[in-house]
């Protein structure tokens, strides 16, 4: 007799194309981002929403063709993401502002708001054909330093950003990491219905 019966539901569930073609490459080519992508790219991080539409995120970039600033922020990179990363024709630093504006009180959504900033960026890269690589890997004091950021801002991410390149024409590990399948928790790992003890959908 069975006992355990597990039913198994096949679902189709189809996701946004933007949202699926997206992934972090370390492969870059050497074709450059224009103004005009990366005005639209800002544009796009700017529609976020956000708490009392604060709006805490701010960007510093640096172009391959503006060497000197480039470095500087290639420079705050590990060696681990310096070694692909130097490739991307332009790089980011995320950062957010920790208060609120209009009364100075602590702004506790600034993070999550740049990240949602952020996200809707990439969406907007995906849509031009460029990809995002988001970094934790790189030494926030070196960039406070280097590129003057006051007080009352957290750096938090660095981004290369670009074309995709070859993966032949990485390091051999890297190629390796490349080739990887995507790994994804499933839902029912992560969503609960009501309480906590109830899992999935
Ligand atoms: C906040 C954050 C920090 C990350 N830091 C690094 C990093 O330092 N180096 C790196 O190679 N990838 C980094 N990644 C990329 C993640 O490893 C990647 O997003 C994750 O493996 C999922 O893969 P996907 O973006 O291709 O879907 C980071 C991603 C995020 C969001």
């Amino acid at each position: 007799m069975l006992k355990n019966i597990v039913y198994v539901q096949y679902r189709i569930i189809m996701i946004n194309e933007l949202i699926d073609k997206r992934y972090s490459p370390r492969a870059f080519s050497n074709k450059m981002v224009s103004k005009e992508q990366l005005s639209e790219l800002f544009t796009a991080a700017s529609y976020a929403a956000s708490a009392f539409n604060e709006q805490p995120w701010r960007f510093i970039y640096a172009t391959q063709e503006q060497p000197e600033k480039y470095n500087q922020l290639l420079n705050c990179l590990n060696d681990g993401n310096k070694i692909w990363a130097k490739k991307a024709p332009v790089l980011i630093v995320t950062i957010a502002k920790m208060r609120f504006s209009k009364n100075n009180k602590p702004n506790n959504y600034a993070i999550y708001d740049l990240g949602q900033a952020v996200a809707t960026m990439a969406v907007q890269a995906t849509q031009l054909g460029l990809y995002m690589h988001q970094m934790a890997g790189f030494s926030v004091e070196k960039a406070k330093n280097n590129l003057d950021i006051p007080g009352g801002y957290s750096v938090i991410t660095m981004i290369a950003l670009g074309n995709l390149g070859e993966k032949k024409d990485l390091p051999d590990n890297f190629q390796q990491s490349e080739n990887q399948p995507r790994m994804r928790n499933a839902i029912n790992e992560f969503v609960k219905n009501g309480t906590w003890e109830q899992n999935g959908i």
